[in-house]
């Protein structure tokens, strides 16, 4: 252990939390039956970083690779107990059938679990998803809501006996909208749900009432919540863990990977196309125009910023950059990410990369949610407070103080994930900087 840098000794895992999930989909469904299948023994929890994933401490002479849960004091699978809220009702086993991403015989299995989880009323605004009609859905204004939220959080705690719990976004895109006055500070925000202002969408009223029952959140969508000004604000003024936004799960994951290997051979890019065809809820959600604006805005951001064409002229001063999402309803859930980058080499002779990923969504994302559940918890519990950046490995549009870019580039992303964990529990940081070769 280091004597160096100090612990934040974070307090010792509860033996239960409380997971609440805004938006019972697809994703949401995906991660509760895969949880209660693992537990199960009847699948492993793979894509897991807190449940496969070791980490090395030391020198790479000393051999210690602990699994990270048992390096760092996370709730065992055990010990996780689900909520949540949907503008549809039902329970989660009617969910994971609709959203056809497991197979019926496992959902069969987990059936007696699944009934268990019934969502509560969501806050819905369908303004802010245009698509979807909500029929289980809270009544009043925008203050209202909040109040009812914040209820359901002191609730579920309560009648399942628990000190802790957290808070993921899994709800439907919502549309692009400028932030306005309201959204700055948190006074304003105040006097906004007082006054039903409008430009208060239903996740921001989520990530309100999260923070306000000092429960850590993470958002796992493009929509605006705990990102605008006023509500960063707040979480550390109340000193609660948040992160964000858009799981990287599919093509930006896979675009995070690729761009930092071709700036690092300063090889050229003129132009990369994706486009992606998926049939499941969330395809059909962001068909919509002003939907798929926000989904599109975060995940162009990712090349610039790794690329850094002003540094760069030559190489990707010229780069054409194109998104594209289909809603193609034979796919469901089974998403095809397609990939055209147009690349050049030595004295700008022009090489193409094509890459098919046909991926699925919502296994992509469940294990995102188990880790961010946890990690935020740990945060939490070390003491942490406001934007938890070294999670920015999850998020296709990472959260990040005002004065610095985000860092998308994958494996910075892991050694930032890995190096604060082990300052969290007083082990040394690697560096990789050990003058004798087999000493770092
Ligand atoms: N790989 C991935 O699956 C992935 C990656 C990145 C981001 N996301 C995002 O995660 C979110 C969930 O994806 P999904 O595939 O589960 O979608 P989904 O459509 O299956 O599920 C979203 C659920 O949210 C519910 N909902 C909508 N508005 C709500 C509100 N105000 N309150 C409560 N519930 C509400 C819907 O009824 C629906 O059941 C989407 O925003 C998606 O863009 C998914």
């Amino acid at each position: 252990m280091n004597t160096e840098t100090p612990s934040e000794t974070p307090a010792p895992a509860p033996e239960r939390l409380g997971i609440l999930l805004q938006g019972m989909g697809a994703v949401a469904s995906t991660v509760v039956a895969g949880v209660f299948a693992a537990r199960r023994g009847l699948g492993l929890p793979i894509g897991s970083l807190t449940q496969m994933g070791h980490i090395r401490l030391g020198k790479r002479t000393e051999q210690s690779n602990p699994l990270i849960r048992d390096f760092a004091p996370l709730t065992a699978l055990d010990g996780l107990v689900f909520g949540g809220w949907d503008i549809f009702g039902g329970d989660l086993y009617d969910a994971c059938s609709h959203a056809e991403v497991l197979e019926s015989k496992l959902i069969d299995q987990l059936a007696d679990e699944l009934r268990g989880v019934k969502p509560m009323a969501g806050a819905f605004d369908p303004n802010y998803v245009k698509r979807l009609n909500g029929t289980h859905v809270k009544q009043g204004t925008r203050r209202a809501w909040a109040d009812a939220l914040r209820a359901d959080i002191r609730r579920f705690k309560a009648d399942n006996g628990l000190e802790r719990a957290v808070l993921v976004n899994c709800a439907s895109t919502e549309v692009y909208q400028e932030l306005g006055d309201v959204h700055q500070t948190i006074d304003a925000f105040e006097a906004g749900l007082d006054a039903d202002d409008q430009r208060i969408s239903p996740s921001m009223l989520y990530a309100y009432a999260a923070i306000m029952e000092d429960v850590p959140y993470a958002n796992g969508t493009p929509s605006p919540a705990a990102d605008i000004p006023a509500l960063s604000a707040l979480a550390i003024q109340r000193r609660v863990p948040i992160a964000g936004k858009d799981f990287k799960t599919g093509q930006t994951l896979m675009k995070t990977v690729l761009a930092p290997m071709f700036k690092a051979r300063m090889l050229g890019v003129r132009g990369w196309f994706s486009t992606n065809i998926l049939g499941n809820r969330d395809g059909e959600v962001l068909d919509e125009p002003s939907a798929f604006k926000s989904k599109e805005a975060t995940k162009l951001g990712v090349l610039d910023n790794i690329l850094e064409p002003g540094l760069h002229p030559d190489l990707y001063g010229e780069l054409y950059h194109k998104v594209r999402i289909n809603y193609y309803p034979p796919r469901g859930d089974a998403k095809e990410g397609w990939d055209n980058i147009d690349i050049t080499g030595w004295l700008g002779y022009p090489m193409q990369i094509k890459v098919d990923f046909l991926c699925r969504d919502s296994i992509l994302a469940a294990p995102i949610v188990l880790d961010l559940a946890l990690f935020l918890d740990l945060a939490a519990r070390a003491g942490r407070k406001g934007i938890q950046e070294w999670l920015s490995f999850y998020w296709k549009s990472p959260m990040t103080a005002p004065t610095v870019y985000a860092q998308h580039d994958l494996f910075v992303q892991l050694a930032k994930l890995m190096n604060n964990l082990r300052h969290m529990m007083g082990a040394t940081l690697i560096t990789h900087l050990g003058t004798e070769y087999y000493e770092d």
